[in-house]
């Protein structure tokens, strides 16, 4: 791992846990926890070959696995690759710095269909390696491949500094809306969710 995350860095010891720990209870009380995963199953093709990028404790590519996709989760946290690979066997959860990302040198060579960044991840990168993150999920995509990212706009990675990274790293912004749902982007809005399209 190259730098701390903030998602080390600006937490406590027994964060992972609490987040772990959370999902599983809104899981067990039957909360809807598939609202990325069904956005991005509605545009791809069935059978499609995904990256969680940032996967945490598995919660979208759980449910993208379930709606028939092969999945490969990665993230730069053990204890929620950990959780992931307990609650939702069946897709590939790698522990791997985003950042350096290399999924060749970790037996899945085959480019992806489309990548997700749910749940605030590149807020959450080692400060000033976002765009190397987004260049680097970028090179495991196919020709044409999206990633879809989504983050609140508060957090310190202003969507500025992100389309600039978007275009840095090859990718096109295809569309911006204000929630997973696909309710309108307006200037200002709290969170915005990135289609964004790997060069054909
Ligand atoms: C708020 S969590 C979101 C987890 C999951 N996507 C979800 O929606 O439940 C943000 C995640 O980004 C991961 N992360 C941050 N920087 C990373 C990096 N450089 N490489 C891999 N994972 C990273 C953190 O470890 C954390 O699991």
């Amino acid at each position: 791992m190259a730098e701390k995350t903030r998602w080390v860095s600006e937490h406590g010891p027994d964060h992972s846990q609490w987040y772990i720990d959370r999902f599983r209870r809104l899981a067990a009380e039957g909360a809807d926890l598939a609202g990325e995963a069904r956005l991005i199953d509605a545009m791809v093709a069935p059978r499609s070959r995904i990256l969680d990028a940032g996967c945490g404790p598995g919660r979208v590519g759980a449910e993208l696995a379930r709606r028939g996709h092969t999945v490969v989760g990665v993230d730069a946290d053990a204890a929620l690759i950990a959780a992931a690979r307990a609650d939702h066997p069946g897709p590939s959860w790698l522990m791997a710095d985003l950042a350096e990302l290399d999924l060749a040198t970790r037996g899945q060579p085959d480019p992806f269909d489309a990548a997700v960044l749910a749940g605030n991840v590149l807020p959450f990168v080692a400060p000033g390696t976002e765009g190397q993150v987004l260049a680097r999920v970028a090179a495991h995509l196919r020709a044409d491949g999206i990633a879809v990212a989504g983050f609140g706009t508060d957090r310190g990675y202003e969507l500025a500094d992100f389309d600039a990274d978007i275009d840095a790293a090859g990718l096109v912004l295809e569309h911006r809306f204000a929630t997973w749902d696909l309710r309108p982007w307006a200037d200002g809005a709290g969170f915005a969710v990135s289609v964004l399209r790997a060069p054909g």
